[in-house]
């Protein structure tokens, strides 16, 4: 790759500007090396003509993609649209996302090759082939079936970052279980809502977990959920980080004890291309978070033909997305799609900074990794440590390099590629969310790029940027990002609640996938990725709806009334910032009192909503109707005017 244009003071320049005009304000493009272009799985020729056909024939682009997959039976039609927007892809095809992650390899040379590197925290290695992984996940099926598991039954998974999340999601899928995953780093209250709404019968967990150098003791997590989850019948406990926990519930079983003279072979069930493959919640609006439901067919399309082209995937590739399976980057990049695509994919248990901030360079250079994957707020972290620590480790096997889940500043992109990359690794900015399933605007590698920019949507995704009517914006003006139309990857209701799902996407700008963010096209057509434009914040890349943590507050018995907005924070993008009306008489230390309600909403929700401050008030901004004004609190806090309103949310 070779830099066109660069100015010398632009990066300091950069860092302290931060709205979007400053984003666009950027000069810099990067066009790819040569020997990318020529190797690549797609050249400029074929991305063009890709773009073109989905365009001019959305069907035929994604029929195409779907040949390359296995299926029991093909599809008498690509997309119904007849109960939109419950679109459904490939009607009546006949497939099984784990047969093509799995079952499939092992009929071939892929059978004795990596399937899955794990790393420890602690250090230790463990690799699995696609033939370990098939007979792992054929046991775990059926263990599920002895206990009760099949078609359409939920089993929840609370599980770290470990082969057992990969081995129990695959072994759902082949037993046509929904498996809903949830984070290991949620609370007790947070997995049993989730558990609750699911209804699950089954859920999938572990003793505990290394994470920055401390056991994570999650069994006891469970146990607290479990004194209110009716539904389920047996807990599988994996021993994992052999500690002492508490199995004299019936409901408790070993996951060791479980696997006993368990067959290895399993018959994978032929599920339809529209049943559903799993629920993942995510936050929005309320204070309840959405179940966002995935299917088999159309998502195993999507994740597969995007991976392949955006991040170039060859068969001697090591790949390693280091999020977590907990979200859904990792469901669809750390599991389905890479082994979908018969690669090798990399699993790490712990913290990017233990023990030190070079473990992410140490892991790379120990497997030859190719292609990183990882978060802007990561980088930016990395980045304080400066890149002498770099330079120690060769990471001459990378190729690639990715970003997800927020809005990446042009000085991380830039740090990134220079520092990482080494000046030849492409990095490709990826904008897609849980309930996209996919990518959706990405480049590929033989795009020429801005840093800061997200590039254009990826072939056969229609994504554009418009106004409160629907109407498209000019270049460099703001505006909503919506989806024009259908994708295969995209979610296919909210579970148990369609009417929410037509009502949050599909209503507010009528016959569109409304995405709930801001962005803006510039004059080449790039898009440049803002915010949310709804009341969820960005915490680290995670997703955190404010009425969640308003809830979690006022269920505090001292607390009245609350609000929470998001305030910039250098490192993990945004923070939350709490405003709280205490119930009259309380009177209470304020020190003790924030520490106190600090510690209920992590409590409540989970150390991934990391809090700035709260501050008493004896009043909230509200409107006529009562609703809090959350961005005349955040103008305040921000040193805003009034008149300034307009740029900080629609
Ligand atoms: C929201 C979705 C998709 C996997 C991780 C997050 C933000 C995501 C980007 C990007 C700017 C981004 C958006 C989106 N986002 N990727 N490349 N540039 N913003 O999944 O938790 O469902 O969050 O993350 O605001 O709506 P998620």
């Amino acid at each position: 790759m070779e830099v066109l244009a660069e100015e010398s003071n632009k990066e300091k320049e950069q860092s302290e500007k931060e709205t979007t005009e400053a984003l666009m304000d950027e000069k810099r493009i990067y066009r790819p090396l040569p020997e990318m272009v020529v190797n690549a799985n797609i050249d400029p020729n074929d991305y063009e003509n890709a773009v073109k056909k989905g365009k001019t024939d959305l069907e035929g682009f994604w029929e195409e993609a779907a040949m390359e997959l296995d299926w029991f039976r093909k599809w008498d039609k690509v997309l119904d649209r007849s109960e939109a927007p419950f679109f459904k892809w490939f009607v009546n095809a006949k497939t099984n996302i784990a047969y093509n992650a799995l079952d499939r390899h092992v009929k071939t040379h892929r059978k004795n090759k990596v399937a899955l590197i794990f790393e420890s925290e602690g250090g230790q290695r463990s690799r699995m082939t696609y033939y370990d992984l098939y007979r792992a996940s054929n046991m775990v099926a059926n263990a599920l079936t002895s206990l009760g598991i099949t078609k359409g039954d939920r089993v929840s998974i609370y599980l770290p970052n470990i082969p057992h999340i990969a081995i129990a999601m695959l072994a759902c899928a082949k037993v046509g279980a929904i498996h809903s995953v949830v984070y290991a780093g949620f609370s007790a209250i947070a997995l049993r809502d989730r558990v609750n709404d699911a209804e699950a019968k089954v859920i999938i967990t572990a003793d505990g977990f290394n994470r920055n150098g401390k056991v994570v003791k999650l069994k006891e997590v469970v146990d607290d959920a479990m004194l209110d989850c009716p539904s389920v019948e047996t807990v599988v406990v994996v021993k994992w980080a052999d500690i002492p926990v508490d199995m004299s519930d019936g409901r408790y079983v070993w996951y060791e004890d479980l696997m006993e003279g368990v067959s290895k072979e399993f018959k994978t069930v032929e599920m339809d291309a529209n049943d559903p493959l799993f629920i993942l919640y995510t936050s929005g609006t309320t204070g309840k978070p959405k179940g966002v439901v995935h299917s088999h067919g159309g998502y195993m399309v999507g994740v597969n033909r995007s991976l392949k082209w955006v991040f170039d995937i060859k068969e001697t590739d090591i790949f390693w997305c280091a999020a977590d399976p907990g979200w859904i980057t990792g469901h669809s990049y750390i599991v389905y799609a890479p082994l979908v695509l018969g690669t090798t994919t990399v699993m790490y248990e712990g913290h990017p900074l233990f023990p030190g901030p070079d473990r992410m360079w140490q892991i790379i250079e120990k497997y030859g990794v190719n292609i990183l994957y990882t978060a802007p707020t990561t980088i930016r972290m990395l980045m304080r440590f400066g890149s002498q620590r770099l330079k120690k480790h060769n990471l001459s096997t990378l190729r690639l390099l990715g970003t997800v889940g927020e809005p990446i500043n042009p000085e991380a992109w830039v740090w990134y590629y220079k520092n990482v990359g080494n000046q030849n690794c492409p990095v490709m900015d990826t904008w897609w969310q849980t309930e996209t399933g996919m990518f959706m605007v990405a480049p590929t590698p033989c795009n020429v790029l801005k840093p800061g920019s997200a590039f254009k949507p990826f072939p056969g995704v229609h994504v554009d940027v418009v106004d409160a009517h629907g109407e498209p914006v000019e270049p460099g003006k703001g505006g909503h990002v919506i989806v024009k139309e259908p994708w295969p990857a995209m979610l296919t209701t909210l579970y148990k609640d369609p009417e929410k799902y037509k009502d949050v996407y599909w209503s507010k700008i009528p016959g569109v996938y409304l995405a709930g963010d801001i962005a803006t096209k510039d004059k080449d057509g790039y898009f440049w990725f803002q915010g949310r434009s709804d009341d969820v914040l960005k915490i680290a890349g995670h997703r955190i709806g404010t009425a969640e943590v308003e809830s979690a507050l006022v269920s505090h018995k001292h607390v009245a009334e609350a609000a929470c907005i998001g305030v910039p924070d250098k490192v993990r993008g945004e923070v939350a910032q709490l405003f709280v009306i205490l119930k009259e008489g309380v009177e209470e230390d304020e020190d003790a009192l924030v520490n106190e309600l600090k510690a209920h909403v992590r409590k409540m929700l989970g150390p991934i909503v990391v809090i700035k401050g709260i501050d008493f008030k004896d009043k909230l901004p509200k409107t006529r109707s009562g609703k809090i004004m959350r961005r005349v609190l955040k103008a305040q806090e921000l040193g805003l005017k009034e008149g300034d309103l307009s740029t900080l949310e629609d």
